[in-house]
């Protein structure tokens, strides 16, 4: 089974409105709600390429069957502690006549660090051998950076396969841990070394210092440009299909998605990287994160440029 972690979900609120402008009344606005969470991004990736997917982690108990009916119809499974309160919200408006795009984002609960013991009590219950655990997505306020590199550290006693997809501290404990995957993208690959990188033969040499601390895949994605993959001796420059871009929010979320599939299905490493950048491009083609189709994956694999660096 493949799970995905949630830790800090929230309700996604989007508005659509020609103008808007401060100060004013808007009623009637037609809106769009959703549970979001990048672990919940990544598992309907997973869902729709065809394989069963269960989310972990924590949901305030106020929006607690919001976001489990949400998962349960899109026949995800679900395991959630349940914590006191609300979901933080975020909200976006976008302005139909000129295109901007405004967003507000709430700050969540900050938890008292008894929540953190007693989810990782529960979590530990949860790993079984020849899993797959994604962890990915912000950490809630109260909860200790390292969170990630623990739970890791329970999933590698346990041989699970375990991807990392996360920034700033949490990335840095989380490499100590050493998951088999990570997929930082190039943001997240400098603000760890804490320098410019700049062209492929730099991302590819920081690529390889995180094989030899221990990593077995490194993924860097680039966007657009698609992704520079490492693995052993091999290092492949994956040139992302050109499309018509529509949304790019969640890309990085849906190639994690593609990783896990191929991964799973035991595919070589260059077919992982070619399912993994078509399922980005797929997601950059539609609107929302983690909406792909799995007819144009297939399709888009056939156009990823892929060559050893
Ligand atoms: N404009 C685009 N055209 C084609 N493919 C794209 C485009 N943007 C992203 N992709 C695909 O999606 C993958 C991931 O994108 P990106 O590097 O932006 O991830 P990210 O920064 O982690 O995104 P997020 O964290 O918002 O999900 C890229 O490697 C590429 O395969
Ligand atoms: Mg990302």
């Amino acid at each position: 089974m493949i799970f995905c972690s949630v830790l800090n979900p929230a309700i996604d609120v989007i508005y659509k409105i020609d103008e808007f402008r401060s100060g004013q009344t808007y009623t009637d606005i037609p809106h769009f709600s959703v549970p979001a969470g990048k672990g919940i991004n990544v598992a309907k990736v997973v869902k729709t390429l065809g394989e069963d997917v269960c989310v972990v982690g924590l949901t305030p108990e106020y929006d607690f069957k919001r976001i489990t009916d949400y998962l349960n119809l899109m026949q995800i499974g679900c395991h959630f502690f349940s914590i006191p309160g609300n979901s933080r919200v975020n909200t976006t408006v976008i302005e139909k006549n000129s295109g901007f795009i405004s967003h507000i984002s709430s700050k969540g609960l900050t938890l008292p660090m008894r929540i953190q013991i007693e989810f990782m009590q529960f979590f530990g219950q949860l790993t079984s051998k020849d899993d797959m655990w994604c962890f990915s997505g912000s950490i809630p306020q109260g909860f200790e950076s390292d969170i990630y590199s623990q739970m890791l550290k329970i999933c590698n006693d346990k041989c699970n396969t375990t991807l990392l997809d996360c920034r700033d501290d949490a990335l840095k404990f989380g490499v100590r841990a050493k998951p088999v995957m990570i997929k930082p993208n190039l943001a997240e690959l400098e603000n760890y070394f804490d320098e410019q990188i700049q062209g492929v033969h730099h991302i590819a040499l920081k690529g390889k210092r995180l094989i030899d601390a221990g990593i077995k895949y490194v993924f860097i994605s680039l966007g657009a440009d698609g992704l520079i993959a490492l693995h052993e001796n091999e290092c492949l420059l994956c040139c992302a299909p050109q499309i018509k871009t529509v949304d790019t929010v969640g890309c990085g979320d849906a190639l994690v998605g593609g990783l896990l599939v191929s991964k799973y299905r035991k595919f070589s490493f260059s077919e992982m990287c070619r399912m993994a950048v078509a399922c980005g491009t797929s997601n950059a083609m539609h609107e929302g994160p983690g909406e792909i189709t799995r007819n144009e994956v297939w399709q888009l694999m056939e156009d990823v440029q892929i060559t050893a660096v």
